[in-house]
């Protein structure tokens, strides 16, 4: 028998969550009867489901695959690429951590609105690692990503605010390297 109630544990998802991670990656129709079948024996489990499930079970949770949006000209989509990739990896049940690095906190004005202000009062914004000393982790922002049909994907920011500016102007050695050293504690 296939150990497919084991690797939903090991994934911790609801039948009917791994129904939709499973339609949404193998672009199917499942419903949860039929997974609730694969789960009890009842019905032999598609070899497509399978290998899917090999795939997001032995996908190492501490491989971390960094993607940069960086261009010197303006207006050219770097904001709208990152925010729609990020959640496109979310849907795919990635882990993902947008880091919004550009003083002009565009991604996070879409994603926190006015909540940017006591963000920033509270230490919670970029700038306050990379210049103030405050810990990487403690600017983690845990956000809800919104599907149409009401459920919601976990998936993490870091804001931005302009003080992030100072970082481009300083010219002390090392400087450049401060966004790759605090994010490689996590
Ligand atoms: N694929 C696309 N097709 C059409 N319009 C797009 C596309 N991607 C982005 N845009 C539009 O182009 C404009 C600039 O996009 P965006 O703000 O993402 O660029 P940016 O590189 O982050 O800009 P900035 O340099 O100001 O940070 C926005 O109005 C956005 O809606
Ligand atoms: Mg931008």
């Amino acid at each position: 028998m296939h150990r497919f109630k084991e690797y939903r544990d090991r994934l911790s998802l609801s039948q009917s969550q791994l129904k939709d991670l499973l339609n949404e990656r193998l672009n199917r129709n499942y419903d949860r009867h039929t997974i609730s079948r694969w789960e009890n024996g009842k019905q032999p489990i598609p070899a497509e489901v399978a290998t899917e499930l090999e795939l997001l079970i032995n996908r190492d949770p501490r491989e971390t695959t960094v993607i940069s949006f960086a261009n010197q000209k303006g207006g050219v989509g770097k904001t709208t690429s990152a925010l729609n990739i990020a959640f496109a990896l979310t849907r795919l049940n990635f882990r993902v951590l947008l880091i919004d690095a550009d003083p002009q906190a565009s991604a996070t004005s879409a994603l926190v609105g006015s909540d940017i202000v006591s963000l920033y009062r509270n230490k919670k914004t970029l700038d306050a690692a990379l210049l103030k000393d405050e810990p990487i982790t403690d600017i983690i922002l845990p956000k809800d990503y919104e599907l149409s049909d009401g459920r919601t994907l976990p998936f993490s920011l870091i804001s931005s605010h302009i003080d992030l500016a100072e970082v481009d102007v300083r010219r002390e050695p090392g400087t450049e390297g401060l966004l790759r050293e605090a994010i490689a504690k996590i």
